[in-house]
């Protein structure tokens, strides 16, 4: 069902020419959005700052892993529909609708946005538009944000007295690495935060072809627009902790926390999806961004209305003790001498006793990336996990089919093998911490026969626990308590 909210009546956007689109910021978000533009037929100009990452987008060549996009990237580049440049001034001229989807980073050594990127990129678009435009911010923002450029941009256009009426809407993005391409393309809803009429209108000729598959259409204003993007993740990170709480207690009690998941996941109220246990949520906007919801509501004189997300994301946290925790006394058993969980099991610190536990060991890190089909390490609770055994001083060898160059340039010293059965070979104790396909469809008697020790933690629940026990191996999973004799 279509949900139209529209803000204001609707002026009619009577011109038929095509709409020419412009870009601006290429890394994740920009060049995904981009490249779909293009599939949909517009005429696209991709704007970075970045020399080097223009050249190469150019040529045809992506800097980040992302199913299906390539194909994309090359057939509109291919065809002069998709181009890319480095002037404001190319594009201020051209195109009718600017997208802006630079990043908006954790602020270093803080927890709020870092808002200087948007801000630039506003401010260069405002300095060297020449025509009548509508300016439409993508990225997430804090509350207020659009608001807020809108000013800026009038501002700047009064100072400098140029022609052509210029607006701003926000259209927030709801894309998943790993499915960037069909999430752009068939969006689950649309939703763009507008001042008038004319703006849902431009934005309706943008959408055209989602709009008439009946994609559900929320045109709203600038405030809601901004807090529903990051309601959603807000909601996601909870589902995630929630889980991983209940996690905490199957590990302390028995129980089994999949089927908890999908006991509770038939309830269409609650649902089934984002319930998967495992060692926790990472990436380049969870974390960050239920830190800077948290950091502009206590801005606004809010400090309590958002505590709990500082709940999940500590329970988040916890869960990569937990695997060092479990690495610990899994290995503790196979020495001889079990030991009980740190903390009473909470998934605290290990205590620097069972640290030396660790000291020599030698892990197989499957998996580094925040996810699978993504080369993408950004808080990534693998990456976090390998650095800290090989802080108490365990041999990791990491092993992930995306990840391990990005990896490599964050932690240079942990050591990185190009193959999976390399990663095996000699290891002690296995760990599985990003759910690729390929990790999934291990064969335990193969990995038995690579192993020095045949210890497995599964991070991420996707093993068949009896297939890996049967097949001799000690195997422990986030959620499940650890019986040492199993
Ligand atoms: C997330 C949102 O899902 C997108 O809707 C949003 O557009 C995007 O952030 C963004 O703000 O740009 P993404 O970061 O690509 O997308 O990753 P998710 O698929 O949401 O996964 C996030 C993390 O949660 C991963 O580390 C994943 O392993 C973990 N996860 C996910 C779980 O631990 N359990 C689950 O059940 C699901």
């Amino acid at each position: 069902m279509t949900t139209t909210t529209a803000a204001r009546p609707i002026d009619q956007d009577t011109s038929s020419a095509p709409l020419r689109v412009s870009v601006v910021g290429t890394g994740y978000l920009g060049a995904t959005h981009a490249a779909c533009m293009a599939e949909l037929g517009f005429e696209v100009l991709g704007l970075d700052i970045d020399p080097a990452k223009v050249a190469a987008l150019s040529r045809g060549e992506l800097p980040f892993h992302e199913p299906g996009l390539p194909e994309l990237l090359t057939k509109h580049v291919q065809s002069g529909r998709l181009r890319f440049t480095t002037s404001y001034a190319e594009v201020g001229a051209w195109a009718d609708v600017h997208f802006i989807g630079v990043g908006t980073p954790q602020k270093p050594g803080e927890t709020g946005a870092d808002l200087r990127y948007v801000d630039a990129a506003t401010r260069s678009l405002a300095e060297h538009i020449t025509r009548d435009a509508l300016i439409v911010g993508k990225s997430t923002v804090p509350v207020g944000t659009a608001e807020r450029l809108a000013t800026l941009i009038a501002d700047t256009r009064a100072e400098n007295n140029l022609p052509g009426a210029v607006e701003l809407a926000w259209n927030p993005e709801f894309l998943r690495e790993g499915y960037a391409v069909a999430d752009t393309l068939c969006p689950d809803r649309l939703v763009v935060g507008v001042c008038s009429g004319h703006a849902e209108q431009v934005l309706r000729r943008v959408y055209a072809k989602s709009l008439a598959e009946h994609t559900p259409w929320i045109a709203t204003d600038y405030a809601t627009a901004e807090l529903v993007k990051v309601a959603a993740n807000a909601f996601l990170a909870t589902k995630i902790s929630f889980i991983n709480a209940f996690s905490e207690i199957t590990e302390a009690v028995g129980g089994d926390i999949g089927t908890l998941a999908d006991a509770i996941g038939h309830d269409p109220r609650i649902g089934r999806r984002f319930l998967n246990a495992g060692v926790g949520f990472g990436g380049g906007c969870l974390p960050k961004d239920i830190r800077a919801l948290q950091a502009r509501v206590s801005e606004l004189g809010l400090d309590r209305t958002m505590r709990f997300l500082a709940e999940m994301d500590d329970i988040n946290l916890r869960r990569r003790d937990r695997v060092v925790d479990l690495a610990v006394q899994v290995l503790s058993a196979d020495q001889g001498h079990p030991r009980r969980p740190a903390n009473g099991g909470t998934g605290h610190t290990p205590d620097p006793v069972s640290v030396q536990v660790l000291n020599g060991a030698k892990v197989a890190m499957l998996g580094v990336t925040f996810k699978p089909d993504s080369d993408d390490v950004r808080d990534s609770p693998a990456l976090d996990v390998a650095n800290r055994l090989y802080t108490a001083g365990a041999e990791v060898a990491v092993y992930d089919p995306k990840g391990n160059a990005n990896a490599a340039a964050r932690f240079p010293r942990l050591g990185y093998v190009d193959t999976c059965e390399a990663a095996l070979t000699g290891a002690d104790l296995v760990i599985l911490l990003t759910e690729w396909d390929q990790f999934k469809a291990l064969d335990p008697a193969h990995v038995g026969s690579l192993v020095a020790r045949r210890n497995i933690i599964d991070g991420r629940n996707v093993l068949d626990r009896r297939a890996w026990q049967a097949a001799g191996f000690t195997h422990a999973a986030l959620g499940h308590r650890f019986d040492p004799g199993h």
